[in-house]
């Protein structure tokens, strides 16, 4: 039994809506491996969760209370693909709420190295910890995990949640809701300067009377390796669920790096507007969000070296002249790591969410692990408890 992802084959290749009933227990997310699990509801209902979260964690009262919810839960860790922000944000995220944690990153390290299958190894995880989450180069290997753990379950042994850190060049369920919320706070309008005679959507909306708040009616656009890139996948699902939206694919003019036929057709089918392009400059001034991402060069075959084209890169970078065309409400997004489509120059323009994307990954992250182990009430409590202390907080400064 060396390989876990042949096990599972039949399972693999149903559609999706067969498999996520299968990722859930008693109405809420147990497994998180695809996208496609969250709803607009359950988008919704774990941004405000993660709202509160933060906000409790600004005193240490708040933030005491937090981390007595999942004090008697643990995580396991198994990291084999290079990760930092979806690493330490989840891992945080644990923190936050009690929770402690061990990893494997480096499989030389563990009993892999003698021969040890991913089948064993992760069926081991489910006997000392409460959850698992993993990252992994493998596609489907996080999906595999979560019929074994079902299947473990169904015969009365211990199973535990697996959520999906990134698989392969597949899907990233995590990023892509930690990307919605990042939207959800951006499309809000809010300002540390909000008053009851002036709030920055009203300012904006004189100047831009189309202007509407939230995800919907609005343009997105995509830069970089949309072929490979596994965010932006997961983040075009998410997208599709909000009503007449616009999505704008930039990528140099080769097969492996265009949007892959899959999504198209998905989104095509959600009666999305879909254009593809390869030269930014052609729709950066339509964007309400721009999301950037680098060149998965670690994908590359032998025979992919001769892909790119300077020029072709080039056209699809980020400039300091280009954000300037942008409109002065849009946002630019980023999962990181990020090479040289994005220059730092860009880091103090206004428009530049990034830093701030990479910090909502640990709140909802956390709101997520209080959904899957169903303390979501119970923050709500605290949060009610403590709402006198933290009433004086501007939400758009946290
Ligand atoms: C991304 C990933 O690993 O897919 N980063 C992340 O998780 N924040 C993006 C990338 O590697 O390009």
């Amino acid at each position: 039994m060396s390989d876990i992802t042949h096990e599972f084959e039949s399972r693999l290749s149903r559609p999706v809506g067969l498999k996520l009933p299968e990722f859930q227990r008693n109405e809420r997310l147990f497994h998180v491996i695809l996208p496609h699990q969250f709803t607009q509801q359950s988008l919704n209902r774990l941004g405000a969760s993660a709202d509160k979260i933060r906000k409790l964690s600004t005193s240490k009262e708040g933030a005491d209370a937090l981390r007595c919810l999942l004090s008697h839960k643990s995580a396991m860790f198994y990291f084999t693909q290079a990760s930092t922000r979806t690493f330490l944000s989840l891992r945080s995220a644990c923190k936050r709420l009690g929770m402690s944690t061990e990893e494997i990153r480096d499989p030389s390290l563990s009993s892999e190295v003698k021969g040890e299958s991913e089948y064993d190894s992760i069926r081991m995880f489910s006997s000392y910890f409460d959850l698992i989450v993993m990252r992994t180069k493998k596609a489907n290997l996080a999906e595999c995990c979560a019929y074994l753990m079902n299947d473990l379950l169904a015969s009365g042994q211990p199973g535990v949640p697996v959520i999906n850190g990134g698989s392969g060049a597949d899907q990233h369920p995590t990023q892509a809701l930690l990307d919605i919320y990042t939207l959800q706070r951006a499309f809000a309008f809010r300002s540390p300067r909000d008053s009851s005679q002036w709030t920055l959507f009203d300012s904006l909306h004189k100047k831009h009377p189309d202007l509407r708040k939230g995800l919907d009616g609005k343009t997105y656009v995509f830069s970089g390796d949309i072929g490979r890139g596994r965010t932006v996948r997961s983040l075009a699902y998410l997208l599709a669920y909000n009503k007449n939206v616009k999505m704008r694919f930039v990528a140099p003019n080769h097969e492996k790096l265009r949007l892959s036929r899959d999504v198209k057709e998905y989104l095509r089918n959600q009666d999305i507007e879909v254009s593809e392009h390869s030269d930014l400059e052609e729709v950066i001034e339509s964007a309400d969000a721009l999301y950037m991402t680098r060149f998965q060069n670690e994908h590359n075959k032998a025979e992919d070296s001769a892909m790119l084209s300077e020029a072709s890169l080039k056209a699809i970078r980020l400039t300091p002249q280009l954000v300037e065309k942008m409109k002065e409400y849009a946002v630019i997004l980023h999962p990181f790591p990020r090479n040289k489509e994005l220059p730092g120059e860009i880091d103090l323009n206004p428009r530049a969410r990034y830093f701030e994307q990479a910090v909502n990954g640990m709140w909802i992250r956390a709101a997520l692990l209080a959904h899957i182990f169903d303390v979501e009430t119970q923050v709500n409590e605290i949060y009610n408890a403590f709402a006198k202390q933290v009433h004086d907080y501007n939400e758009s400064v946290l």
